[in-house]
């Protein structure tokens, strides 16, 4: 079964594979199943980006889309995930793309689901075509990935983005800093392989300066935050970006805070590469849709037009 639930589970090879679809995808390339194939995008968390660019990647395959919205849904009525996905399943659909608040939720799905899921996020866990789409667009950029510094910079602990990137990029060969606000993180908790450093000092050496947004959401109603004092201690304030190497880049995985965790004017920067991974994010879900449904019952029939 072809899912893709987290970084971890493609080799170095198997995502430069899916980079190399991706960019394929990107250049022009058709690829179609002869036959018709159901797909249905279950989102029991909020998105625009991920929800809207799977929702294009699939029409752009020609797969048909099931609409799912949890709101209308049964969920409401108590049914769980896993009868949520085995109804769809049961009713003929070929592969479902899950976003849920719940670290981890795939693992429930691992018996008794036959059909791939794609992974659109998982509380605090992992994003891995997040993590796909930032590679590429990173590679676009620098040819590879051997000895660049990638820093990312803010609330790493809550951030499934930034675990699945650093996943990535240090089998890819990358350096991983991070930074954050000290009394949210013990240093314990950085993932191995990863160093810290302060803001300036992180933003100065960097060819890759990965912004978070603050995951009001996951710090149960704790937080205590001053969106300027944030800002100034940890944005990528007009003054920081100075600091920064030429040909470096600037990414997000959004949505953005302007004027919180960066500065309003440097979004849409020279240095900004924001909306290229999210047009990236298109071709990147192409290929990942690819690679689960033409693998899947051992192969099938498609139009490739190239
Ligand atoms: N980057 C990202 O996952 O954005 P959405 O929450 O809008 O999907």
């Amino acid at each position: 079964k072809w899912d893709l639930l987290t970084t971890s589970q493609l080799s170095a090879t198997e995502i430069q594979e899916i980079i190399l679809s991706a960019s394929e995808f990107a250049g022009g390339k058709i690829w179609q199943p002869k036959e018709r194939l159901f797909i249905s995008n279950l989102f029991y968390e909020p998105s625009t980006r991920t929800k809207s660019s799977f929702e294009v990647a699939e029409r752009k395959l020609g797969l048909e889309v099931i609409p799912f919205e949890v709101q209308t849904s049964s969920v409401l009525k108590g049914e769980t995930l896993y009868d949520t996905v085995k109804t769809l399943e049961a009713i003929g659909t070929d592969a479902v793309v899950i976003r849920h608040s719940a670290d981890n939720y795939f693992s429930e799905l691992e018996k008794g689901i036959s059909i791939p899921i794609i992974n659109a996020g998982d509380g605090k866990g992992h994003h891995p075509t997040q993590s796909l789409l930032d590679l590429m667009t990173i590679q676009q950029e620098f040819g590879s990935f051997t000895d660049l510094t990638v820093t990312i910079i803010g609330d790493i602990l809550h951030s499934r983005v930034a675990r699945s990137n650093a996943d990535a990029l240090l089998r890819l060969g990358a350096k991983v800093v991070f930074s954050w606000p000290e009394d949210w993180v013990n240093h314990n908790q950085l993932p191995a392989g990863c160093c810290y450093m302060s803001v300036d000092e992180a933003i100065e050496l960097a060819d890759v300066v990965m912004l978070l947004r603050v995951q009001h959401e996951r710090h149960d109603g704790k937080l205590l935050f001053d969106k300027n004092e944030y800002h100034k201690s940890y944005g990528l304030t007009l003054e920081r970006e100075k600091l920064m190497k030429k040909g470096s880049i600037i990414l997000h995985p959004a949505p953005v805070n302007r004027g919180v965790e960066i500065a309003d004017e440097l979004v849409e920067s020279q240095k900004s590469r924001i909306f290229k991974q999210m047009e990236n994010g298109v071709y990147i879900r192409m290929a990942v849709l690819k690679r689960a449904l033409e693998n899947r019952n051992g192969g099938m029939e498609y139009v490739d037009a190239n």
